[in-house]
């Protein structure tokens, strides 16, 4: 519920009046709607969506493609901000933990993330997924029953809404030891307690609609932590225990206050 004083319907107002522009013909196309006219030639994802045509084999209506990009927005940045954002709240009260990650950054001996060197960062992987399990950044995804099925036992009919609550299942103690506690060790041999169910733990969602960001997610993550890691000590204030909210997106409420203080000063 976009309710006022939220950042939900500072959004929501933002999207209404990049729909009205487009609306108005003053659009993502240069003012021509209905045709690819100033979509250019580019390899960008607006680009595409401009020359793109649907199965009709017509364009994108303005209204279509600013919606689809404020969706791309939304779903790339907000939610890998806040895994990070947890993840600096988690790596901020832990300098042992903080150490060993930054160490195994150090040990790539190199200014920069290197493509190459993306698949030697083994424990940041599983500090990446423990966050995500304790605070999935889509906490819960949505679907509805196109015919009637069962479900567990359940008879549940056609057009159903249903929710699957990833926050619940990745800390279900039927699949996971202290689910509560900050471990990232479950997820490393030989425990992999991710395995002990082929969904209880699924921040990226999964079938036909899996998160194609993924991999650029983790990526991304990595090049932040790196070049953080490398350059500063991270402190959170003595036991420091925020407020966490679910709503537009999970993330500490206070917006994480550190104190940076840079490494060889
Ligand atoms: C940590 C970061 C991310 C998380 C946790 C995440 C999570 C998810 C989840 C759970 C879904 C499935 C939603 C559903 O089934 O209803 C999804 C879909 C999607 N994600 Fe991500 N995502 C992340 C990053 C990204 C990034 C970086 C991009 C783009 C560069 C992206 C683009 C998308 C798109 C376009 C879809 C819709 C796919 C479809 O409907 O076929 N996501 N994401």
């Amino acid at each position: 519920m976009p309710a006022p004083g939220r950042p939900h319907p500072r959004g929501s107002g933002a999207a209404r009046s990049a729909d009205s522009r487009g609306a108005r013909g003053r659009g993502v196309r240069g003012g021509r709607p209905g045709s690819s006219a100033g979509a250019g030639d580019g390899e960008d994802v607006l680009s595409h969506m401009c020359r793109e045509r649907n199965e009709q084999g017509e364009f994108f209506s303005d209204q279509e493609i600013t919606q689809h990009s404020t969706f791309l927005l939304f779903a790339a940045h907000d939610t890998t901000t806040s895994v990070l954002s947890h993840m600096v709240m988690y790596l901020g009260g832990r300098p042992e933990y903080q150490e060993v990650l930054r160490q195994e950054c150090m040990a790539l001996n190199s200014d920069e993330l290197e493509h190459n060197d993306l698949d030697k960062l083994p424990e940041f992987e599983r500090c990446f997924e423990e966050v995500m399990r304790l605070h999935p950044p889509v906490p819960m995804s949505m679907r509805r029953t196109i015919r009637e099925t069962e479900l567990g036992g359940h008879r549940v009919p056609a057009n159903t809404l249903l929710f699957m609550p990833t926050c619940y299942n990745q800390r279900d103690p039927q699949y996971w030891t202290n689910p509560d506690e900050f471990d990232p060790s479950r997820f490393a041999d030989p425990r992999n307690e991710h395995k002990n169910h082929s969904y209880c733990y699924h921040p990226f969602g999964g079938g036909a609609h899996k998160c194609i960001g993924m991999h650029f997610a983790l990526m991304l993550s990595k090049c932040f932590i790196f070049h953080l890691l490398r350059n500063y000590a991270v402190a959170t204030p003595p036991n420091y225990s925020p407020a966490l909210d679910w709503v537009p997106i999970p993330k500490p409420a206070d917006g994480v206050p550190i104190t940076l203080t840079a490494i060889n000063a």
